[in-house]
């Protein structure tokens, strides 16, 4: 049975739905006998149909929805008071230090923050006593609608994004990837179509070099420029006769990257070696999916760590490693690094940080598949302790994820040829949980290089900083309200991207975010995602990122005070109260250690500065706000090397 639910609304209403329905919407277009009919499947539970700015040329005052009889609808104008958010009673987290302090967001921009706010009335609140209150997850390396290898990816930027929102990401950078021969500028264009009606959270975009020409060198300045808002580009050292470039043109690229004040980005991984091992290989035998990491050992993804920052040191130009997998890559990393005369970034995944190589040479061909990717989860054991530490001694800056997800249809291509295996794993949702479970809970990271790794410093080197990556008054409001004890167990049984497979299956994790705030949005609230497909935005990202090529970031906007009379639409005036006794308690016992104190902000530039904090001897404790509280559970943090035992939180 079918009924009819007359529902006021404008663009930008939301509407929630607690079951997989067909929603039939009509616009009826006032003073005219015109109806425009749109009709969606909604995706599943608890899902969110948005009413999004393509139906904004009706004058919309009311929407009609045709639903199924017991379908339970509610309705929340975006526009109207829900647009304000108080985050009480929390620690807020930044890369640089940490205090308590409540936030204030209006019109998704953080406006207030401190104790004692005075704010309008009719404020949504939600109290993070016991929490922490962080900027939202940054992944600078996502692969979204992608083609590659005779595949799709599992997920678009709309289920991919909506994961990364579930997990506590609020940006995502992808890559755009162009065929060879093809426009740069027409390729940015089909993602910008794949992407902007589809994202659940902004977006930024990275550019493939995947080929040479002088054309490729006059769309990488164009793309530079205003109106295309691209700052750095990836370069292939692998996939021979694919994306890879030779060093000599890989040369070209970084000098004009540095001409143009945008980051060169590399695949490190020497794609000739891995074409001759592939031929020794498939002679001799060796198909199956353990062939794959075989094929480009630890050395061939070292050398050629060395020799781009040898060819970035030529050029003069800054250098961005993605994915760095190996212990290998990391010594190569340090060694190239004391010679360099411009930063080298370094990120690593979640992947590697939370599971390894020994997956590929699981019998289920299935599950090997699974786990393939380039450059390859290593074998080595003691690869993700490497990872966390080498984040904790500024070896490594960032972790992102490599989102690149296959169906297992897909993934059956490579049966019999592992060179036919797309290659790429999950991580999207499950990065900021991974790594604080293998990083903060083991006590080699505080949470102060947490937001570093995970937000702060994606966003300063690509040129975000303060708007992104940062909680501060006149940054956009993309928090996390991180809950430190909240334990669940990561499972395609539970998680929201396409795949029903998952590199972390049944990894038990303790912290996750509780409420995920995207442009002032409450997105995932109290465990309910609730994200809206579109919503997100594109960034542009300009170049001479100050980060990476010196000069001041530019400060956020202070935004004017509240004025002193109410507010016409809010006749109620509330402050958010005094701090609590126990607030007071945690301020003094944190005093001199973590709060508002040197946490570190990775340079990127070389190995720590003499007189700079070593995390290592961190005395980071969370444990006193946490004590008394209902405790979900009691993690040990293990005595950082050189440090001393924090205790319980
Ligand atoms: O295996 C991976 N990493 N797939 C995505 C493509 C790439 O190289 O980043
Ligand atoms: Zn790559
Ligand atoms: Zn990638």
């Amino acid at each position: 049975m079918k009924t009819e639910l007359y529902v006021h609304a404008s663009e930008g209403s939301v509407f929630y739905f607690r079951r997989r329905i067909s929603v039939s919407v009509r616009y009826p277009r006032e003073g005219a006998s015109v109806v425009v009919s749109y009709t969606a499947e909604l995706p599943p539970f608890l899902d969110v149909f948005a009413i999004r700015s393509r139906h904004s040329s009706y004058n919309i005052s009311n929407v009609i929805m045709t639903v199924d009889a017991h379908t339970s609808v509610s309705g929340i104008n975006i526009k109207s008071s829900q647009n304000r958010l108080l985050i009480k009673n929390g620690r807020v987290v930044n890369d640089d230090g940490m205090e308590e302090a409540d936030v204030y967001v209006e019109d998704g921009i953080i406006k207030q923050m401190g104790r004692n706010l005075i704010i309008p009335g009719g404020t949504r609140v939600i109290d993070a006593t016991g929490k922490l209150v962080m900027p939202g997850g940054i992944d600078p390396h996502t692969h979204l609608d992608l083609e590659m290898m005779g595949a799709k990816t599992a997920d678009d930027f709309y289920t991919g994004t909506k994961a990364a929102v579930a997990g506590g990401t609020t940006t995502i950078i992808d890559f755009v990837l162009p065929q060879r021969g093809q426009s740069l500028i027409e390729a940015y264009s089909n993602w910008r179509e794949k992407a902007d009606n589809k994202v659940c959270c902004d977006y930024a975009l990275h550019m493939g070099v995947t080929w040479w020409s002088p054309s490729v060198e006059r769309e990488m300045e164009q793309l530079c420029g205003e109106e295309y808002g691209i700052n750095s580009f990836k370069m292939f050292m692998a996939y021979k006769d694919a994306w890879m470039l030779d060093d000599y043109h890989l040369y070209l690229a970084m000098e004009t990257c540095k001409r143009l004040g945008a980051l060169p980005q590399v695949h490190a991984e020497n794609g000739d070696i891995i074409a001759r091992n592939v031929e020794k290989l498939l002679a001799a035998g060796k198909t199956d999916p353990e062939g794959h990491e075989l094929s480009r050992d630890e050395e061939v993804e070292a050398e050629a760590v060395n020799r781009a920052c040898v060819i970035a040191n030529q050029a003069n130009a800054p250098l961005y490693i993605v994915h760095v997998m190996s212990r290998e890559a990391l010594r190569a990393l340090d060694f190239a690094r004391a010679r360099q005369r411009q930063p080298v970034y370094a990120e690593t995944l979640a992947a590697t940080v939370g599971t390894d190589g020994s997956h590929c040479r699981n019998a289920c061909f299935r599950h090997a598949a699974g786990h393939v990717m380039s450059p390859p989860l290593r074998s080595d054991p003691n690869t993700p302790q490497a990872m966390v530490d080498a984040l904790a001694n500024d070896c490594l800056q960032l972790v992102g994820s490599d989102h690149c997800t296959f169906h297992e249809k897909d993934k059956a291509l490579g049966q019999g040829d592992f060179t036919k295996i797309p290659n790429g794993v999950n991580g999207v949702e499950e990065r900021m949980a991974i790594l604080w479970q293998r990083g903060v809970n083991t006590g080699a990271l505080d949470p102060c290089r947490f937001v570093a790794a995970t937000s702060a410093c994606a966003a300063r080197v690509f040129a975000l900083w303060p708007r992104k990556g940062r909680v501060a008054v006149g940054s956009d409001a993309d928090l996390v309200v991180w809950d430190p004890r909240l334990q669940r167990t990561v499972s395609a049984a539970n998680h929201h991207h396409a795949l029903d497979f998952n590199i972390f299956e049944g990894q038990s994790v303790v912290g996750s975010p509780q409420y995920v705030i995207v442009n002032g949005r409450v997105c995932l609230d109290d465990g309910d995602l609730r994200v809206a497909e579109g919503y997100g935005k594109f960034l542009k990202t300009p170049v001479f990122s100050p980060y990476v090529y010196g000069g001041e970031a530019p400060m956020p906007q202070t935004p004017e005070p509240y004025p002193s009379s109410p507010m016409p639409e809010s006749p109620s005036r509330v402050t958010n109260g005094t701090p609590t006794n126990e607030l007071n308690i945690v301020s003094k016992q944190m005093a001199g250690t973590a709060l508002s104190s040197g946490c570190s902000t990775p340079t990127g530039r070389k190995m720590r500065e003499p007189g700079q904090r070593d995390l290592q001897n961190s005395t980071f404790s969370l444990s006193k706000e946490m004590e008394g509280a209902d405790t979900k559970t009691s993690v040990r943090v293990r005595n950082p090397p050189g440090g001393k035992s924090s205790g319980l939180w």
